[in-house]
Order: C-alpha cells, then structure tokens, then sequence
C-alpha cells in the first residue's frame, strides 16, 4: 500500500486581535488570571460576516498554494468544525464552491478539539487506499460569535478565539509521510464539555427561554477536562510512538492541540521531554478548537521547527471526550 504525506499547510487568522485587557472591558475578569491560569494575552475575533467556511477557505487556499497545486487537483474535502457558518449544510460544500471546484465530495467532521486529526485520518485511509490523490483538510472555527462574554460566562469564554488551519495530503512512499492515527471516545462525559442549543431533542429546538437560560452557550467543567487531558495527552502520544516501534528519544516535536498553556506544560512533564518540544501558540490565539493543530502545524514550518525526516506527533483532547494522535515522519 502506499503512503501518505502532508504535502502543504495554511492557516487564516482574523486581523482583529482581542487582548486581555479588552476582556476585562466586557467581564470581571484580570489580565493576571487569563494568563497565569491559561498562558493566553491575546486572540483573535472576526468582524461580522465572517464565518468558519470563509475562514477555512482562506487557509486551504494557502495549503494549495503551499503544495505548489491548484485548487483543482483536490479531489475531496474535510471540513472539521465546532462552529459551522449554519446548523446545516456543514461548511465543506462552501468550500467547494469558493474554490470554484467541481462536484468533488465534503464531508463535515465533528469531533471538536480532535476534529482535525480525525479528519487527518480520512485524508490519510483515503490516500493510502487509493481512493483520493488528493484530499484537502481543514480545521476551521469562529467561537466569537458564540461567546458568553459577561462574567457569567468568563470561565469558558477567555480560553477561545477565532482561525483556521488546512493541509493538503497526498500520496508518499510507503514508510513516509503519516505514519499511523490514534483516536479514541468516552461518551460518558460529553455533558464536561457542550453547548445544548439548538438543540433536535427539543420542541422546538431553539426557544426564548432557552435563550434566556444562557443554553446557547458552551458550558465547561473546566478542573475535570483539564484532570482528563494532562493524562490522555501523554497516552495517546505514547500509544502512536510503540504502534510504530520508537521511543520518547526519537520524538523531534509534539503538536499539542493548544487547550491551555498549563496543558502543555504538564504533558511535556508526564512525558519527561523538554518543554520546547512541546510546540505552543496559546499565547497569541488562544484555543481554536479544530483550527488549532493545523494552525500550530503551519507556524511550526513557517519557522524552520520541522526538518525533513523528523518525527512529529500531533495530538489532540476535548469535548467529548475525544482524543487523538498521529505520527508523522516528515
Ligand atoms: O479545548 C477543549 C478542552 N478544554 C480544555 O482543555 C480546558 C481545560 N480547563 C482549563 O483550561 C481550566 O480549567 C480553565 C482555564 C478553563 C479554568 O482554570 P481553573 O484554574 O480550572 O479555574 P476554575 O474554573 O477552577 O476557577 C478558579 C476560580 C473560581 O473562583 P473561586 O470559586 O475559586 O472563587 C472562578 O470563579 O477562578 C474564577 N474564574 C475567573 N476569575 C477571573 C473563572 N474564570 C475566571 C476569569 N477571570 N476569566
């Protein structure tokens, strides 16, 4: 079977940078605690008329860019998102027509802070499969627009900003490229970390006293998702490192999806590695869900942090729970 492999990255932030201190404007919040508790100073916020698909289309445009392709050469799209432009369709179709791209297939995926590994893991089964050449994945969120952003709502609402990320991939020698993807679910805390409404159970599914009861909101049990990520981040990285026979040793960089600095710093802890190879991004946009693994990825290279050759681990934890990995020899 072949391989497959990353060929292109591109990420789409929003100019309008939200600081701390514009926070503390709409909140009882201090620019002491956002930092100290979550490593965040600043995010970014759309303007209205931005949704997650414009946003998406955006990085993929630079993705292609980066692969030295066309929008044409895409033969199928993913599309990971907690913050789709409408309750349906998904955003993959806006997609596919932005880009002016024939009646390819796109698929949504939602699974939250792990969506875009998840949809890395079609990409990757589709390539080596021989079903796509070529497929597009993109991680893509807009929470602003869905922000508690009184003091009600400060626990959930300063971890949260606006971007998005994409990658191309294709196919690779076997042995190169994505070496394999890890992903795991437990239903059984989904309710740590949601947002109910709209909501299909209920009659009807959007209501003003739903809205007033503030269930229009992501709600977080913030201690215990924490609690489960510092110890399902390390697992994850550790079960893709012995499902391909390496160590911790011959890990270059870790990818974390960028839930709160003290996440990563706990992870590179557990795991023993220095905390440099544990990539971060945090401090300048915040948590973006399923744009943030994709959007780290892309600095990482913009920086010269990855080499051909190396191994790179990107993981990821979140609503859910959900959580995931996948190694890369790049
Ligand atoms: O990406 C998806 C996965 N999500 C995560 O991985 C997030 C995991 N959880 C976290 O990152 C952290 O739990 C938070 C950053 C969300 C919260 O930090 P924490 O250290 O767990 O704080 P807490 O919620 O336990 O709250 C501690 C105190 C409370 O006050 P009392 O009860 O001790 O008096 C809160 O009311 O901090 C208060 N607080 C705030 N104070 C100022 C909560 N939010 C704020 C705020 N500003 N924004």
């Amino acid at each position: 079977m072949r391989g497959a492999k990353i060929i292109g990255t591109g990420k789409a932030l929003p100019p309008r940078v939200v600081t701390n201190a514009d926070l503390t404007k709409l909140m009882d919040t201090t620019e002491e605690w956002i930092v100290q508790r979550t490593g965040i100073r600043e995010r970014r916020f759309v303007d209205p008329g931005t949704g997650a698909a414009a946003l998406g289309t955006e990085a993929a445009r630079a993705a292609i860019a980066a692969a030295k392709m066309e929008p044409r050469d895409i033969d199928f799209i993913v599309f990971a998102t907690v913050s789709p432009d409408y309750f349906f369709p998904g955003c993959g179709v806006y997609v596919q027509e932005w880009l002016g791209l024939p009646t390819i297939g796109a698929l949504d995926v939602r699974t939250q802070c792990t969506g875009f590994l998840y949809g890395l893991s079609v990409a990757e089964a589709y390539v080596k499969g021989g079903f796509f050449d070529h497929v597009l994945v993109i991680g893509a969120e807009v929470h602003s627009t869905g922000l508690d952003l009184s003091t009600a709502g400060r626990d959930v609402s300063v971890i949260f900003g606006d971007g998005a990320g994409a990658a191309v991939v294709g196919p690779a020698e076997p042995g190169d490229g994505i070496l394999s993807s890890h992903m795991h679910a437990e239903g059984k805390y989904a309710k740590d970390l949601m947002l109910e409404a709209p909501a299909s159970i209920e009659h009807p599914r959007l209501s003003h006293e739903m809205l007033d009861a503030g269930r229009q909101y992501p709600k977080m049990n913030g201690r215990y998702v924490f609690t489960h990520a510092v110890r399902r981040f390390p697992e994850v990285i550790r079960e893709a490192l012995a499902a391909n026979g390496f160590s911790l040793e011959d890990l270059s960089i870790v990818i974390p999806h960028q839930a709160n600095l003290r996440i990563t710093q706990a992870v590179a802890g557990a795991l023993g590695v220095p905390v440099e190879k544990v990539f971060s991004n945090i401090e300048k946009v915040g948590n973006t869900t399923a744009a943030s693994i994709p959007i780290a990825l892309d600095e990482c290279i913009e920086q010269g942090k990855i080499r051909k050759g190396d191994l790179v681990c990107l993981a990821a934890f979140g609503s859910g729970f959900t959580w995931a990995s996948t190694l890369i020899r790049w």
